[in-house]
């Protein structure tokens, strides 16, 4: 028997405004098919002025704690992944907290932006496993629309809101079953490539988004590849044993050429960035989610999960449901 970190549940939380393409090509000088071609981007949500990182959070948790058959009190283990928090401080996962009606346990962020929540994952396995709690509840919430500066068509049509979770669970397990594997990295000088140009230690303000988006494409490609080489190594199992991938959905072409790069079938990769965007932390559990709860996602199933984001930060999971 070995201690593993199990898949328990999962939920996510979109807010209510879903914006089309056309309706930003009203206010942006954009069109559907620009954005349809370099991203296969078709919708997004919006956060209204009620919805924020740690509403949306608190709405994904629930219906995971639902699917895991938990209530709050049974967790102990809270970790927001998101770079677009509440507050500053306090951490958005004591919001979450407060907002599910958790008692007294640990709550905390995780900052690695797109990647965070393969961050976050990595980081309540090892406390799992370490009997730092039985039931961790890890989410991915953004509200990246606040950050994006309205007036740069090249980053705006590119995001969107929304969160997703998942249930950990501490369990002795035989065989393979749940988190086989994490791995994550980062490439600090790679860090004004996508970044937001305000901060509380810099300009006091919260800033905007700022990318290249070309070097982004090619340092993505690259890295994805190589960090789910590194994985499916770690398991010793081959690109043909993966029953489902579930990558960040920042751009239909990024999820192809990774795809294509190591040999993956298109359909056994989940995809959402037609109708969500790029959601930052969100993007991974949310898709997951959707997969699981369509039934694409069933026990037994070996699903790879992988990210890349600002810092760069990247990074990929190998779990069996
Ligand atoms: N609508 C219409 N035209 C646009 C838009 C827009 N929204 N944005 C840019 N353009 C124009 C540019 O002005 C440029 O015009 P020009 O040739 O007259 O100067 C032209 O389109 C080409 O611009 P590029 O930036 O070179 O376009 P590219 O083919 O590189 O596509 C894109 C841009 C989609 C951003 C691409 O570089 C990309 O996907 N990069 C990855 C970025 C990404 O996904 N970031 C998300 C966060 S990181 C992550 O999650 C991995």
């Amino acid at each position: 028997m070995t201690l593993r970190a199990v898949l328990a549940g999962t939920g996510s939380a979109l807010p209510r405004t879903r914006v089309s393409n056309a309706e930003l090509a009203t206010r942006v000088d954009t069109s559907d098919e620009w954005i349809v071609e370099r991203t296969g981007i078709r919708f997004r949500h919006i956060a209204e002025p009620d919805e924020t990182t740690a509403t949306l959070g608190a709405a994904a948790a629930k219906e995971a704690l639902a699917a895991a058959g938990l209530e709050a009190a049974d967790i102990g283990l809270i970790i927001v992944a998101t770079a677009t928090p509440d507050n500053t401080f306090p951490a958005s996962a004591t919001k979450v907290q407060a907002l599910l009606g958790a008692p007294d346990c640990i709550a905390f962020d995780v900052a690695a932006v797109c990647s965070g929540f393969l961050y976050a994952l990595s980081v309540a396995d090892s406390m799992l496993r370490t009997g730092a709690a039985r039931h961790a509840l890890v989410i991915g919430s953004e509200t990246f629309s606040r950050i994006l500066d309205w007036e740069d068509r090249a980053t705006c049509v590119l995001f969107g809101d929304g969160a997703g979770a998942v249930v950990l669970s501490a369990e002795e397990v035989t065989g393979d079953r749940g988190i086989l594997a994490t791995r994550l990295h980062a490439e600090g000088k790679y860090c004004d490539m996508l970044y937001v140009d305000g901060g509380p230690s810099t300009t006091g303000t919260v800033g905007h988004v700022r990318m290249q988006g070309r070097e982004v494409f090619r340092h993505a490609v690259t890295n994805l590849a190589s960090v789910l080489g590194e994985v499916m190594e770690e398991v010793g199992l081959a690109a043909s044993d993966i029953d489902w991938v579930v990558p960040h959905q920042a751009n239909k072409r990024i999820i192809d050429a990774t795809a294509k790069k190591l040999g993956l079938s298109a359909d056994r990769v989940v995809l959402t960035v037609d109708q969500h965007a790029n959601t930052s932390a969100a993007s991974v559990p949310l898709a997951l989610d959707l997969a699981v709860r369509d039934g694409r996602i069933k026990r037994g199933d070996l699903v790879v999960l992988e990210a890349m984001g600002g810092g760069f930060t990247w990074g990929a999971a190998v779990l069996r449901v």
